[in-house]
């Protein structure tokens, strides 16, 4: 059994999408040789360690989410020995590796499904969800009512026969049978096959979905989306499987793990937190990233709602205090870029609202997650078509919207690009040369932001006004304050409709963390117990913020008083 450090607790994880982050062999998807290149421009910035998106062997439908070989390096992004030496030279730079553990399903591309749709005798029939389907009335219908998370029925017809398998996500990804131990013990052996590699950590998507309810049957609720999910989040063997990965793998070595979840509800989220439950170390816990949509559809925009933003970022930072652990996080791979959201005026304040995003969101308790481009107040892509949007989930939202809800096409086409996934999916933007310096000119497997031209890493290092150093800055703040990485969070004004206001105490130290949602000046006044005499401004994005009683805050203006 290993010492567990807890050495994520001073952490700062960097996200990479391998396909996009470096391009160096020019053939338009991103490289291993690539991501080396530009390790010192991470560890720059001041992170600890990099979560690799799924750098594995996939016939990318889900763009790696989709696992063929969960022991081979996708040979676009290079060999095992390229991998090997990441490792290496992350290790040279202090840089830990933490890989994405895609879990919930494989590819159908897996050589373990081939033989469970070849043969049903096979012992890997048992290694997935198959059912015979329902004979109704002539037709042929799916064993469940199940939808997808992905729009569409979440079975899938094996041709020529009668028999469906369960696929949550796209038909591509079929879902494991966690409740076969065949497969958990395979599970248990990739993990340490990582692991015995020197890598220091898992990111394990969608997590708690991994067991149902069996028998496996309709769902008799109204919603029309998200059917079945109260038979397959959360399920009854949830903690069990996570517990079981514990005791046979992770407790071997000092770990972090931190689960996506997908719509936890409260009391399991804690309960796969918590130290005593050897679970997972923390979660993925987006509530507050669901502030401009309706009912978390982030295809369905609604006008910013900064009671629920607030209340998402900090209610875990209160529940889970002295129990567990948390993670910070503003950006994935999965959603459009902040600064462009929140109701942003992102044309005049781009640097005012990235900065203040980063304060309010990592000046927070627990782990930061940053993800490509996030440092440097990246934003969307000005897609002229769904055409051009490489993601799947694009497609099937906007044929379902256009075919099945029959919305304009224009219509459907603004609402997907509102919350495409695709915004993050872009090459990264590090200078102003041919396809934002991501290669050497090859045509992107998707295509650049045009907005590449004024916003690029090289640029921004330049600019008197970089969010690039302004990370940098808050994170040196960050590492060098027991306050700012191990203090409690308390919420203050928790009426205020413009601001977010709370504080981080220990030790008889305390900050207080301001910041300015809106474009316009705002009066803040300072919450009780805060003595502005006694107070000096730790970081602010702006120049000459002074403690007062009341003070006028600018557009976006953010700050950290010590008190
Ligand atoms: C997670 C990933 C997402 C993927 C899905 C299915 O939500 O972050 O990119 O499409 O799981 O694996």
């Amino acid at each position: 059994m290993a010492r567990k450090t807890n050495w994520f607790e001073d952490a700062v994880v960097y996200q990479v999408y391998p396909l996009s982050f470096m391009d160096l062999n020019n053939d338009g998807v991103g490289d291993i040789p690539g991501i080396i290149s530009k390790l010192d421009y991470i560890k720059d910035l001041g992170a600890t360690a990099i979560w690799f998106s799924p750098l594995y062997a996939s016939p990318w439908n889900d763009y790696g989410y989709d696992i063929s070989d969960y022991r081979a390096i996708h040979p676009a992004f290079g060999t095992m020995e390229d991998f090997d030496r990441l490792v290496e030279e992350c290790k040279k730079r202090g840089l830990r590796v933490m890989m994405d553990m895609v879990l919930n399903h494989t590819s159908d591309q897996h050589p373990w499904f081939q033989a469970a749709l070849r043969d049903k005798n096979s012992k890997y029939r048992d290694y997935y969800i198959f059912r015979p389907g329902r004979r109704r009335g002539g037709k042929l219908l799916p064993p469940t009512n199940w939808t997808s998370c992905f729009t569409g029925s979440a079975w899938a017809r094996v041709e020529g026969t009668d028999d469906f398998y369960l696929h949550l996500f796209a038909p591509e990804q079929p879902d494991l049978n966690w409740e076969n131990p065949a497969v958990r013990d395979e599970v248990a052996d990739i993990m340490r096959f990582w692991l015995e590699k020197g890598v220091s950590g898992f990111r394990f998507d969608v997590f708690n979905v991994y067991s149902k309810i069996l028998p496996l049957r309709d769902d008799r609720s109204l919603f029309v989306t998200h059917k079945g999910a109260k038979y397959f989040v959360d399920g009854p063997r949830m903690h069990e499987f996570l517990r079981e990965l514990n005791d046979r793998v992770l407790s071997d070595f000092d770990t972090f793990t931190v689960g996506e979840s997908y719509m936890p509800d409260p009391e399991h989220a804690h309960r796969y937190i918590k130290r005593e439950s050897g679970e997972l170390d923390c979660i993925f816990d987006f509530a507050h990233l669901t502030s401009d949509s309706v009912l978390g559809l982030k295809f369905l925009p609604k006008p910013f709602d900064l009671m629920r933003f607030r209340l998402g970022l900090l209610t875990p930072q209160t529940r889970y205090f002295r129990t567990g652990w948390n993670a910070l996080v503003l950006e994935n791979h999965d959603c459009p870029r902040s600064v462009c959201r929140f109701g942003i005026d992102t044309k005049r304040f781009r640097y005012e609202a990235a900065t203040m995003l980063a304060v309010v969101t990592f000046m927070g308790w627990g782990t930061p997650f940053i993800y490509q481009g996030e440092e440097l107040g990246l934003t969307n892509t000005d897609f002229r078509s769904v055409d051009e949007m490489k993601d799947p989930v694009s497609h099937f939202v906007y044929d379902m919207m256009t075919k099945q809800l029959h919305l304009p096409r224009g219509l459907a086409f603004r609402l997907i690009r509102y919350g495409a996934r695709d915004h993050a999916r872009t090459p990264m933007q590090w200078d102003d040369g041919p396809n934002g310096g991501f290669n050497a000119g090859a045509e992107p497997w998707q295509c650049v932001n045009g907005a590449y031209r004024e916003i690029n890493a090289a640029q921004d290092l330049q600019s008197d006004r970089s969010v690039y150093r302004f990370y940098q800055e808050l994170l040196r703040y960050r590492r060098a304050s027991e306050t700012a990485l191990r203090g409690e969070t308390r919420l203050h004004l928790p009426k205020s409709r413009r601001m977010i206001v709370y504080s981080r105490e220990k030790d008889g130290k305390r900050l207080l963390v301001v910041g300015n949602f809106s474009a316009g000046a705002r009066t803040f006044r300072m919450p009780a117990g805060f003595d502005p005499g006694r107070m000096r401004v730790a970081l602010s994005n702006y120049d000459g913020s002074t403690p007062a009683a009341q003070m006028t805050l600018r557009p976006y203006e953010a700050i950290v008083f010590e008190a």
